[in-house]
Parts: C-alpha cells; sequence; structure tokens
C-alpha cells in the first residue's frame, strides 16, 4: 500500500510518501514554493498541501488514485470534520477522495523518530517541542493508542497551565515502542509554557524570531550562566519533575533590558555580555531539565535506547549531555526533528498499520533527483570548467586553495542541516574564510560557527566523540592539539556540531573528503547549508546556480559537473598554475 503523510504545520507543513512499507520521498512546502517556513497559515491559504504532494507523487510516477491511506496532523483546534471541509473548498487536490486518518502532533513525532531509527525492539522515546496539538482537541479528534490510552486512564498528564482550559498544548511526551507500536507513558501540558516555548520565546526576543533557537544555541557558548536560575520554575512531584516558566522578576528585568537593546543596538554586538549570559543561563537551564526528563524515562522504562524528537532536539549541546549523563547507551535523533518531519511520522505510522515498514537506510537524502540543463546553468552566468580534469581532484585541490565550493547532488536533505548534497564546502583550516563565509556568502551574524564533515575513520583522531553524529545532532569536543589547525569549525568553546561520513552515505563526498586529505593531510571539510539567510535550502539545479551567483560562491558542482563562477573569476584565492591555467 501507499500512505501519503501531511504535516499541516503552521511554520513546517511537508509531505511523504511511503511505498510498501518503505520511505521514498519526503519534501517541505518551503522547498517548492521557495518561502522560508512556508505552512499552514489558518486564515490566508489554508490547508494546502499541494505543491508537496505533487513533488511526492511525481517523484514516483504516482497520482492520487494510487494512494491508500492519508495519515495526517495538525497543531490547531479544528476538528477532523472542519479540516475536511476546508479541504474540500480549496484548491489544488482532491485529498479527502482518499481515506484520512488524523493523529496527534507528538505521536507522529515520536513514530517519525522510532521507525527511521536503526533501532527494534524496544525503544524509549522522548518528544519536546515548543508547542504540539492542543490536548483537549487531540483526545476528541485524533484516533489510535495514545488518545484511547489516556482515555482508558493511567496516564500521568502533568497540566502546567490548568486554568487555559483547551488552551492547553503537549509540550513533552514520554513513549515506549516496540515492534508492535507505540504506548503512552507520561505527557506534560500547558499554555506555551514548557521548554521549547521558554527557549523559543528568548530567540524571538533577541533575534526577533521565535523559530531561531539555533542561533541562541549558538550564541551561548559566549556567555556564563547567571548564578541563580532565570527561566525555569521546578515544580510536580520528586520522582516526576516539570518545568514551567519562570516568573521571576530578575528574568523580567533582564528581559526588558534586552529589548531596549534590540531598540537600540539593531543586529549588531551580539556579544554583549548582557545576551551571551542571558543566553547561557538559558542553554544551560534547558539542558538540565531535559536531563531530569531523559533520566525519569530511563528509570521509568529501564531501557538503554532512546530516540529523542521535536523542535528541542535540534539542540545538539542538550543532544550530546542526554548521551554523556543518563544511563542510555545510545540515543537517535532523526535529521528532522522539527516539524517537517511530521509526515514522515505520519506516514510511516500508517505503513506500520499494514504491515512491517522497512528499515530507513537514509532518513536524510529523501528529495527528487534532477537531470540538469548545461545552457540553463550558463545563461545565469556560471562557466563549465575542469572539462578534463578528474573532478574529486581538482574540486579538492581548489578547496585547498582557498575556494568555497557549491556541492549539489541527487536528492535534498530532509531537515534543516545540510549533510552533503545540498552544501557550501571550505578548508576548515582558513579562518578568514569563515568569515567570508558568514558575511559575504551567507549573509548572517558573525558569531554563528560552522561545523566539519569529518570521514568516520579520522573521527577519535580529532573529535572526543560521546554518540555518533551521522545527522549533524551532536556536538564533540575537538581535541586540545587539533583546534589551532581547524579553527574554522571549532567553536569558541572548543566544541564542533560535527557530521560523520560513512562511506556508504555519501560516496562522492567521502571521495572529495579523501582527495582533500591526500592534499592536506586534513580529513574533513567544512560544511554549511548551501542556501542564503531567509532562503530555503537550494532545491534545483537552477536554484543551485542562482544561489552561487547571489552569493559570490567560486564554483558549483552539480552531480560531479564543475562550474565556475564568472562574477568571481571562479577563483577567490587560487595561486596555483593549474588553477591560473583554467
Ligand atoms: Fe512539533
Amino acid at each position: 500500500m501507499n500512505v501519503l503523510g501531511l504535516s499541516f504545520s503552521d511554520h513546517e507543513a511537508s509531505a511523504a510518501l511511503v511505498m510498501d512499507g518503505k520511505l521514498v520521498s519526503a519534501i517541505a512546502r518551503e522547498r517548492v514554493t521557495r518561502i522560508k517556513r512556508d505552512g499552514i497559515r489558518w486564515g490566508g491559504c489554508r490547508l494546502d498541501l499541494s505543491p508537496a504532494i505533487q513533488y511526492c507523487l511525481e517523484t514516483n510516477g504516482l497520482t492520487l488514485d494510487d494512494i491508500g491511506l492519508i495519515v495526517w496532523s495538525h497543531t490547531d483546534h479544528l476538528s477532523a470534520d472542519e479540516v475536511y471541509k476546508q479541504l474540500a473548498t480549496e484548491g489544488g487536490l482532491d485529498i479527502c477522495s482518499r481515506p484520512m486518518l488524523p493523529i496527534p502532533h507528538h505521536f507522529a513525532h515520536a513514530c517519525g523518530a522510532y521507525y527511521s531509527s536503526p533501532f527494534r525492539g524496544e525503544v524509549a522515546v522522548m518528544i519536546v517541542d515548543g508547542a504540539g496539538g492542543p490536548f483537549g482537541a487531540m483526545m476528541k479528534n485524533c484516533t489510535g493508542p495514545e488518545p484511547e490510552k489516556i482515555a482508558r486512564g493511567g496516564v500521568p498528564v502533568q497540566n502546567l497551565s490548568p486554568f487555559e482550559g483547551d488552551g492547553s498544548r503537549e509540550l513533552e511526551s514520554f513513549y515506549r515502542f516496540d515492534d508492535k507500536g507505540g504506548e503512552v507513558l507520561r505527557k506534560v501540558i500547558g499554555h506555551w509554557c514548557g521548554i521549547g516555548a521558554v527557549y523559543g520565546h528568548a530567540s524571538k526576543l533577541i533575534f526577533g524570531d521565535y523559530l531561531d533557537a539555533g542561533k541562541t544555541m549558538g550564541l551561548a557558548p559566549y556567555g556564563r550562566p547567571h548564578a541563580t536560575k532565570l527561566f525555569f520554575e521546578e515544580t510536580g512531584p520528586e520522582e516526576m519533575r516539570v518545568f514551567a516558566r519562570s516568573v521571576s522578576q530578575e528574568r523580567s528585568a533582564l528581559e526588558n533590558r534586552i529589548e531596549k537593546w534590540r531598540q537600540h543596538t539593531r543586529a549588531s554586538n551580539y556579544k554583549s555580555e548582557l545576551l551571551t549570559d542571558f543566553t547561557a543561563s538559558l542553554q544551560w537551564e534547558t539542558e538540565e531539565a531535559l536531563l531530569e526528563h531523559a533520566r525519569w524515562l530511563q528509570k521509568h522504562t529501564g531501557l538503554k535506547r532512546l530516540c529523542f524528537s521535536g523542535g528541542v532536539a535540534l539542540n545538539c549541546v542538550a543532544n550530546t549531555r542526554l548521551a554523556e549523563e543518563t544511563d542510555f547507551e545510545e540515543i537517535f535523533v532523526p535529521p528532522c526533528p522539527g516539524d517537517d518531519g511530521i509526515s514522515i511520522g505520519c506516514a510511516l505510522y500508517g505503513a506500520s498499520l499494514n504491515g512491517a515498514v522497512q528499515p530507513v537506510t537514509s532518513p536524510s537524502y529523501l528529495g527528487r533527483d534532477y537531470s540538469h540543463d548545461r545552457q540553463a546553468i550558463e545563461g545565469l552566468g556560471l562557466a563549465r570548467c575542469f572539462e578534463n580534469d578528474d573532478v574529486y581532484e581538482i574540486v579538492a585541490q581548489e578547496i585547498a586553495n582557498g575556494a568555497v565550493v557549491a556541492w549539489y547532488e541527487g536528492g535534498a536533505e530532509m531537515g534543516p542541516r545540510a549533510l552533503g548534497h545540498r552544501s557550501f564546502l571550505a578548508d576548515p583550516r582558513r579562518v578568514d574564510l569563515r568569515e567570508r563565509l558568514n558575511h559575504e556568502i551567507k549573509r548572517r551574524e558573525g558569531f554563528r560557527p560552522f561545523a566539519p564533515v569529518v570521514l568516520e575513520e579520522a573521527v577519535a583522531e580529532y573529535f572526543v566523540e560521546s554518540n555518533p553524529s551521522y545527522f549533524m545532532s551532536f556536538v564533540a569536543e575537538v581535541r586540545e592539539p587539533k583546534r589551532a589547525i581547524i579553527p574554522a569549525i571549532t567553536h569558541v568553546d572548543g566544541s564542533a556540531r560535527y557530521q560523520v561520513l560513512r562511506e556508504q552515505d555519501n560516496p562522492s563526498l567521502f571521495k572529495l573528503i579523501r582527495a582533500f586529505e591526500q592534499i592536506t593531510g586534513i580529513p574533513m571539510l567544512l560544511n554549511t547549508s548551501f542556501n542564503r539567510a531567509g532562503e530555503p535550502l537550494v532545491e534545483t539545479p537552477v536554484d543551485a546556480a542562482r544561489c552561487v551567483v547571489d552569493s559570490t560562491a567560486d564554483y558549483l558542482v552539480v552531480n560531479h559537473i564543475p562550474y565556475r563562477n564568472a562574477a568571481t573569476g571562479g577563483l577567490w584565492h587560487s595561486t596555483t598554475a593549474h588553477a591560473k591555467a583554467h
């Protein structure tokens, strides 16, 4: 059976397709519409997910008639019938002509994490995000094992905002999964006051956007946490603690000062102690709260493997502490723990109802593979180059010479992290390139760090690793003697948000890094997402070419075919005779 999963998220709407138990495609609507964080707006464009659905169907040669089941999840109070009524009056596809099944938001996160993990058998699953679905609406409108078990009683539901009634949303959820499915163990609900919401609120205060939590995490290592707790009040019974947004005067006073900073300073001097210490406190308290939750789950289940998802699982620093400071021996964080991954969870849950889910070998490269037209690329200002050279050797040489290379290959990554199919690559030894990448190419804040992609066999030589990081979900300490060698990917606290590369995951990138190692002795590259600030990751070869021209990167390599950016001359720093000859 073919199952479509839909995420009706207001900021990360997406669709995913599972064919006969195999996850074959997934795409966030932003990648198709080119509108960053394109989601469902209840009053405006409503629920129309046609661009993402068509993408999945066309990529696999299907039509809507070939879909046996649509599993979906949204985060509003609308009943399933109201959703179907709206869908029927909107443009696009008549998806209500197919069997439809609504499931809870956090359960969809949990299914996405469990079924796309390498784990089978019993696994603990923890979900933490800004806010999931409204709890009351979930109990009324959703189906599946979670609302059924809660309705039967015996599942602790801790409400941080008991006076908000139906306004209380899912904040933190805990599950046990095995080959038969998932069972909810405990839920924390409330009104925008949980761990993820507090982090989002602080991010909005500093950067102007609730969803800029990644910037907050990047700023935190520049500061020191305050001596007293600012952000969370810890309550609940001793054996089952909860963390609600603090109403302390100290926090309010600091927030007022930051508000004034925003009004007067605008986007400069992020490294002011006011901000860095504020974010360091937030990060530390968030980590402590997550540790408490994870320890409860481990103790309660006795299990040794954890899947962690929901938007807060993008916090790779916190994830690393979960790996280091709990009794879980293995932790899996999917590459798209945010709401874009909801569609994957929905589709895999639907598949699990109809037989076994096939192992997900690559939960990341789920986009469509495009052929490309040389003339279209050249028409945008790029020139085909190095036609007679080995592409890996010559591109590695150019990177070693100081070039920034836009590397485009196959289907795009699902999730916010570039993992080598849509990446800007550069020399990790060159700290000047970090400046160039932040200011000129990506056009983003100067304090933001860059990450390495490193060959698996070399990880131990360069990093102190606590949990393998195949999707940039964890950080590792860069070994002290190596920090001066690879400063462009070493953050201010000596850490790196690294991606471990196995040859089977991406043989081409593996070959390129191997060629770079042969030239420089360094088995890694700086890797950052192939987009500019405020834009989604590039999707098509034409998107890629436009981005290279606008960003002044030196080269674009599309499916192993190199093009020089004519505007920069292609060789920003190159001094080799070979390069000059081209
Ligand atoms: Fe979520």
